[in-house]
């Protein structure tokens, strides 16, 4: 097994390995690297779907929700992400991840990491890119850093209640059925301390944060428009021109990231996504 890194900014590339058979202490090895680079790209795997939920389970509780649209039939615990469509249909969410986010900020229990796992690739677009968070914080002025210690975002899933972003016309017309669950609004802190390596870095997203708890927002939406603008500079980012069969697998507590779409048709992006939990934000 080789690793390698992908960019200045985070990332690393694994090969030589089948992440559906790791014996212990290769995926030790694998473990540190993913707490080292945050982001770890698996190439030419052949994953069935239960092999990618049994891989994604060794790094945490798999999370699933019983009313997530596209999930695989007989493995909820895997999402359909793609822009195939059957009969005028489409096949999986076309969507996802078209705003700066980390995923499932708007739990209790944000997810810890997010495994992608790239069965058919377009040609052109369709590549994700992901921003270090840990950079964000570090690089930011001391006295923002003192201004934004001890305050807590407010996480939201409902689109329509986030005025940065808009709801995709795949979903328009069932916002309530996709975006109208009961889902209560999650509050987590906007520098949040990292559970495996103790270090520091920005919790926020333009996707999910929509205010800061107890404070009005005409002082809270510019400072989280500074937030915004600074946690996206193009120094802590990585951007990855997917290839068939590559498993990316990505630490939420600590990236932010976004699905850049742009596929020219004919092409197909077809993935499988899976999620494992965390801990609560401290
Ligand atoms: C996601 O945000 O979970 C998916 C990103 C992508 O499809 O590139």
């Amino acid at each position: 097994m080789r690793i390698n890194r992908l960019s200045e900014a985070l990332g690393a590339e694994v090969t030589g390995v089948d992440v559906a058979a790791l014996d212990t202490k290769t995926f030790e090895t694998i473990h540190t690297a993913f707490l080292e680079h945050q982001l770890l790209v698996f190439r030419g795997q052949s994953l069935a779907p239960d092999n990618l939920v049994a891989f994604s389970a060794r790094f945490g509780p798999i999370e699933t929700r019983p009313d997530r649209p596209f999930t695989l039939e007989g493995v909820p615990e895997v999402s359909v992400l793609s822009n195939r469509r059957v009969k005028g249909e489409p096949v999986g969410i076309i969507s996802a991840g078209d705003f700066w986010h980390t995923d499932l900020s708007f739990g209790e229990i944000p997810s810890r990491a997010t495994f992608l796992h790239a069965l058919e690739v377009a040609e052109e677009g369709g590549d994700t890119e992901w921003s270090n968070m840990y950079r964000a914080y570090e690089t930011l002025p001391e006295a923002t850093k003192s201004r934004i210690e001890g305050l807590k975002g407010v996480h939201v899933f409902d689109r329509r209640k986030n005025p940065r972003i808009q709801v995709h016309d795949q979903f328009r017309e069932k916002a309530d059925a996709v975006y109208g669950l009961p889902i209560p609004d999650a509050v987590h802190p906007i520098v949040r301390t990292h559970a495996h390596t103790g270090r520091k870095s920005l919790f926020v997203s333009p996707r999910f944060v929509v205010g800061i708890d107890g404070m009005e927002d005409d002082e809270a939406q510019p400072l989280l428009d500074e937030l915004f603008e600074h946690q996206i500079r193009p120094e802590f980012r990585y951007r990855h021109k997917w290839r068939q069969g590559d498993l990316l697998m990505w630490d939420n507590s600590c990236l932010i990231h976004i699905g850049l779409g742009g596929i020219e048709p004919p092409g197909i992006r077809h993935m499988h996504r899976s999620m494992v939990l965390g801990d609560r934000p401290c």
